[in-house]
C-alpha cells in the first residue's frame, strides 16, 4: 500500500512491533506530522483488511490501539515506491480469555494469544510476506502456531494455516475462535483449570467478547439504557448451532457475552506466555476495582444527593432486576450448552 509519504522516515524496520503507546521509545517522531501519518497508516491498513474480510467496520484502527493491550506487527517494504517505501501487511494479537472445549468437550479456561486481525496488501498476497511476517511474530513470542487461538479465520488464513504450518485438525468450538489439536496437546495448556459448571458461587463473569463481536455490537446496540437486555444464554445456543464442527463463518452473527461460573485466576498454569497474558488482565482488573472504589466513596462522603446520582442509582437497581433472572436461570439450568 502506497502512502503519500515517506514511509522509510515513519518505520526504519522492516517489522515495527506498535502497542498501546503507539511505538513508545521506537518510534519516536521526529516531526509533529509523523504522528498523523502514523494514524493514517494504522487506519487505512485497518480499513483494508476489512474489505478485503468483508466486515463492515475495522477490527483494527488507531483509537483501538490506543485503547487495548495488543500488538501490531506492521511490515514495509523499503525500496519500493522509488525508495520512499509500501506498507506490506500487518498482523494483530492479543491475549484473551477464552472458555474453550477440549477433544472431549470439556470446558477449559486459557488465556492464549490470538490472532486478531491479518492482512497483506492485495496485490502483494501469495509471495510469501504473510509467511514472512507471521514467522517474524512467532519468533518475537517465542511460541508455536497451535498453541494460538485464531479469531474467526477467513478461508485464507485457514489455507494459510494448513500449508505453513499444518494445522488442519481444529477442535469445535461455541465460540468463533479456531483452536487446533496441538493446543491441548500441549501440558501447560491442558493444566489450565477445568471450568466447573455446576457452582455459580461467585460473582458471574462475562464471556470474553471476541473483536469482530465488539464491532459488530457497537454497530447494532443502542447503549443501555435504551438497548433491550439480551439473553447471553441465547447467545450461545445460536453459535453454538453456527460453529461447532464447521468452519467459522465470515457472516458477522450475534454478539455473545455469556456468563460463566466464577474463576480462580490465580491457577498456575506453569506457561510463561499465558502467565504474562494473565498478569496483564489481572493488572487491568485491578485498575477497573480502584475505579470502582473510588466512585463509591465518593458517594457515601455525601450527603445531599445530586440529579446524576440518583439517576445512577437508579441504573444500579435496574442490573439487579436485569441480573437476577439471568442468575435464577443459571441456578435452573447451569449447563446452558447441553440443556438445547
Ligand atoms: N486464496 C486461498 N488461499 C490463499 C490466498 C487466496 N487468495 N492467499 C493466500 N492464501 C494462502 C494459501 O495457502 C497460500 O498458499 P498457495 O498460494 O500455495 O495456495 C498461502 O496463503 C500463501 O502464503 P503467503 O504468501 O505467505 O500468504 P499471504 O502473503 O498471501 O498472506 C493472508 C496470507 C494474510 C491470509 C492474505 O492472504 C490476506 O491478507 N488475505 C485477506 C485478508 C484475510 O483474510 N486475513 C485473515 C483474516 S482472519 C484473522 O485475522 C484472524
Amino acid at each position: 500500500m502506497e502512502f503519500p509519504f515517506d514511509i522509510n522516515q515513519l518505520f526504519s524496520e522492516r517489522v515495527t512491533i506498535l502497542d498501546q503507546t503507539l511505538g513508545g521509545g521506537r518510534l519516536t517522531p521526529r516531526r509533529p506530522n509523523l504522528q498523523s501519518q502514523l494514524v493514517a497508516v494504522i487506519d487505512e491498513l485497518g480499513k483494508a483488511s476489512a474489505k478485503a474480510q468483508t466486515l463492515t467496520t475495522p477490527v483494527t484502527s488507531t483509537i483501538k490501539l490506543q485503547s487495548q493491550q495488543h500488538q501490531l506487527y506492521v511490515m514495509k517494504d523499503g525500496e519500493s515506491n522509488g525508495g520512499r517505501g509500501v506498507i506490506v501487511g500487518f498482523l494483530k494479537v492479543g491475549c484473551k480469555k477464552l472458555f474453550l472445549l477440549d477433544k472431549k468437550g470439556v470446558h477449559v479456561e486459557a488465556e492464549p494469544l490470538c490472532v486478531l486481525d491479518f492482512f497483506i496488501a492485495q496485490n502483494l498476497q501469495r509471495h510469501g510476506y504473510g509467511l514472512e511476517l507471521f514467522n517474524f511474530m512467532l519468533q518475537d513470542k517465542n511460541l508455536e502456531p497451535e498453541l494460538m487461538a485464531f479469531d474467526r479465520p477467513s478461508p485464507k488464513f485457514l489455507s494459510f494455516l494448513a500449508k505453513h504450518y499444518r494445522l488442519t485438525q481444529s477442535v469445535p468450538q461455541v465460540n468463533h475462535f479456531v483452536v487446533f489439536e496441538g493446543f491441548f496437546l500441549n501440558k501447560a495448556v491442558v493444566q489450565l483449570r477445568k471450568v466447573s459448571l455446576r457452582k455459580p458461587d461467585g460473582e458471574i463473569k462475562p464471556y470474553s467478547l471476541m473483536e469482530r463481536d465488539v464491532v459488530r455490537q457497537e454497530q447494532r446496540t443502542p447503549p443501555w439504557p435504551f438497548a433491550p437486555p439480551h439473553s447471553p444464554q441465547r447467545s450461545v445456543f445460536s453459535q453454538y448451532s453456527h460453529s461447532v464442527g464447521s468452519s467459522p463463518t465470515r457472516v458477522p452473527p450475534q454478539a455473545p457475552a455469556v456468563p460463566v461460573p466464577g474463576i480462580d485466576r490465580d491457577q498456575n498454569p506453569h506457561f510463561p506466555l499465558i502467565e504474562r497474558c494473565r498478569a496483564r488482565s489481572t493488572r487491568s482488573q485491578m485498575g477497573r476495582r480502584t475505579h470502582t472504589g473510588a466512585y463509591r466513596s465518593t458517594q457515601s462522603g455525601q450527603s445531599s444527593h445530586t440529579t446524576e446520582q440518583y439517576i445512577r442509582k437508579g441504573m444500579e437497581r435496574s442490573r439487579v432486576y436485569l441480573i437476577l433472572p439471568l442468575f435464577i436461570s443459571y441456578q435452573i439450568c447451569p449447563t446452558p450448552l447441553f440443556c438445547v
